[in-house]
């Protein structure tokens, strides 16, 4: 399966394109199958149908445990690191893993949890939430893992569309300083959810929860009565592994689905690509699982591989910002993956925090979420792999399920801030504004991204919306995938990802869309309107500014603004709060009504051209607005 040369990777490539049956058909012969598949691929953008090794059974988890533990029982397959360094770290083994994922596979089946059930997991970054996963994909229930920084409103959404039955959480947990009372919470959310019959919560703290009787039940006690052995179920290769939520250009998150074949194969074959991780490695994803970064590299792909991974609960400011460079030391980490934005606030703090005695085990270093513009690029390379290290700008999307474009770790160069080449099997293109794909010849071009061939991860559906999964990915460009993303290929070929084109922003590398935010200030009795744009930010990539026009005017703008903060809080989570909340009199329209994001946009931005205004309904509050305008 791995790639070990350039040349290598244009032969690997060239055979994908040609012949992606016969290529896909024997990577997939890398795995462990009940059954083999009758059809390698079968795929109508028309319609946006799309199966991969169809007729084959499989259980993913006997591809990510039973077949390592064969092998190599006490191999490590994660170096947990808690929140705070003073409590003890936990060594688990392939072994361990899967005996603590067998039992709580019988703990589930005692919930009355069976095949293609929905289970939603709200917890912190410990082993337990990888247990839960893993078993749930044992028994064939679908997990729905909900980042745990989303507010109450947020997880209920999120519960309700999937209707799971089983929602699992922890009483509390400390991120950096902070207490998090998540059982707390999920109760407000669960005032709400019709569907889940019981909670199982896993106590991390030593606070004390409240707890329904009949309803809710601690971890441990139910673990006390449960088995270590539990036999896999017999999975389609196209049943559904998860559902994970992530913003869509209206108010309604789209729970994308994925499923348990294409999903292994794909997670599993870039990971091995694009890391080359050897057997004595020891690999970090700094993501957090609730995100599709920690789905498929740090739980599906890693443990497929077989490879040894640090998990971390913390933040990379807790206790101080030492702390990742103390993780890599500890653990003598070879393989380090985390985002843009984390690099840029690191980078921000100098160099006094990273003592290059702890990064001398590093060899490889990886990027994901949003583009990495070149200071922060130079500072990863230098500071921190002591130009030793590739460097991996790894392009995807929770929809693509696996990284699509991205250098091949020393097989294929690098070139700062570009994604550079496809991996074998991603055929993107590029396309104009007339829809029409702009042909390469050895010039750069630019344009929207789409993709133009099936791939295995791909998703196949948003949950109980197949049209809306249609229409967003699969109508712009008939016959392609479209991202939403923006690029430029340069003469070399290289990709470069420019940043969406939609609604959707990215902010510290999680993506957001405005949409649910400016419903939610919406609410509020005495807005009128509101308008919310991304504008550019040292450290987050994007921040929010939000415009607000009010019903009635005030004297207390204060206390408007900070229930604007409450109410998106409380509505989608801290993450969506804007940095910048500005009062306005009026809202610049188009004659049609229509808000004029695109002078909100400049304005946020701190232009000064605006072009031409006079199509406005309302041009004259373009000025108002500016002369207001938070710097
Ligand atoms: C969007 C997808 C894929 C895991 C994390 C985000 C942006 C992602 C890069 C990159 C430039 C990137 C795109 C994409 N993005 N990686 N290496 N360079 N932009 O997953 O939340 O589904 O967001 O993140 O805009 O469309 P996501």
């Amino acid at each position: 399966m791995r790639i070990t040369s350039l040349e290598d990777y244009h032969q690997q490539y060239q055979k994908s394109i040609e012949n992606p049956a016969a290529f896909w058909d024997k990577i997939a012969q890398n795995f462990y199958w009940q059954k083999k598949w009758d059809s390698v691929y079968e795929a109508d953008f028309e319609k946006a149908k799309f199966s991969w090794f169809k007729g084959a059974e499989l259980n993913i988890t006997e591809n990510c445990l039973d077949r390592h533990v064969r092998k190599n029982p006490d191999k490590i397959a994660f170096h947990w690191e808690p929140n705070n360094p003073s409590e003890d770290s936990i060594n688990i083994t392939y072994q361990e893993l899967q005996d603590r994922v067998c039992r709580f596979s019988y703990v589930l089946h005692e919930k009355g949890i069976g095949k293609g059930d929905r289970v939603c997991l709200y917890m912190p970054m410990i082993p337990e939430l990888v247990v839960a996963m893993l078993a749930c994909a044992r028994i064939g229930a679908v997990h729905s893992i909900v980042f745990a920084g989303f507010s109450s409103k947020a997880l209920e959404n999120r519960i309700n569309d999937a209707q799971c039955k089983l929602l699992i959480t922890a009483n509390s947990f400390y991120r950096g300083s902070k207490l998090i009372s998540l059982k707390e919470i999920c109760d407000v959310a669960l005032e709400n959810t019709p569907t889940i019959e019981n909670v199982i919560v896993y106590r991390r703290t030593i606070e004390i929860t409240p707890m329904q009787e009949g309803r809710d039940t601690f971890w441990f006690d139910e673990l006390s009565k449960a088995y270590k052995e539990c036999d896999p179920a017999v999975m389609n290769a196209e049943d559904p592994l998860f559902i994970l939520y992530t913003s869509g250009s209206t108010g309604k998150p789209k729970g994308v689905v994925h499923t348990c074949g294409g999903y292994m194969v794909g997670t599993t074959y870039s990971f091995e690509n694009v890391f080359q991780v050897d057997e004595n490695d020891v690999y970090w994803c700094t993501a957090d699982i609730g995100w599709i970064t920690g789905h498929s590299y740090i739980v599906y792909g890693p443990l497929a591989f077989g490879a040894t991974s640090v998990l971390f609960e913390g933040v990379p400011t807790y206790p101080d910002y030492r702390r990742f460079w103390q993780i890599v030391q500890k653990y003598q980490v070879s393989h380090f993956y985390t985002a843009p934005t984390a690099i840029r606030m690191l980078a921000k703090q100098g160099e006094k925090y990273v003592d290059a005695e702890s990064l001398t085990s590093l060899k490889i270093l990886g990027t994901v979420g949003e583009p990495i513009n070149e200071e922060a690029w130079e500072w990863y390379n230098e500071v921190i792999g002591q130009r030793k290290c590739p460097i991996l700008d790894t392009w995807w999307q929770t929809e693509t399920g696996a990284i699509m474009i991205s250098a091949l770790a020393d097989v294929t160069p690098n070139k700062p801030t570009f994604a550079t080449l496809p991996l074998p099997g991603v055929l993107p293109a590029l396309m104009d504004e007339d829809g029409k794909e702009i042909v390469f010849n050895g010039k750069e071009i630019q344009g929207n991204l789409c993709i133009k061939n099936p791939w295995p991860s791909m998703a196949r559906t948003i949950w109980s919306d197949h049209e809306r999964f249609k229409k967003v990915y699969f109508s712009t460009y008939k016959g392609k995938y479209f991202t939403g993303d923006g690029a430029l290929r340069d003469a070399d070929g290289n990709y470069r990802i420019t940043g969406r084109v939609d609604d959707i922003i990215i902010i510290s590398g999680h993506n957001l869309s405005t949409a649910p935010i400016e419903n939610a200030i919406n609410e509020i009795e005495i807005v009128g309107e509101s308008a919310i744009v991304g504008y550019p930010d040292d450290i987050k990539g994007n921040a929010l500014y939000a415009f607000i026009s009010l019903k009635e005017g005030t004297s207390d703008e204060e206390s408007i603004k900070k229930a604007i903060l409450e109410k998106i809080s409380q509505d989608i989570g801290a993450i969506a709060k804007p940095s910048k909340i500005q009062i306005v009199e009026d809202l610049p329209k188009t004659r049609s009504g229509k808000i004029m994001r695109r002078i909100l946009r400049k304005i946020a931005a701190g232009e000064r051209d605006f072009g031409d205004t006079s199509t406005l309904l309302n041009p004259d509050v373009v000025e108002k607005i500016k002369a207001k305008a938070i710097s």
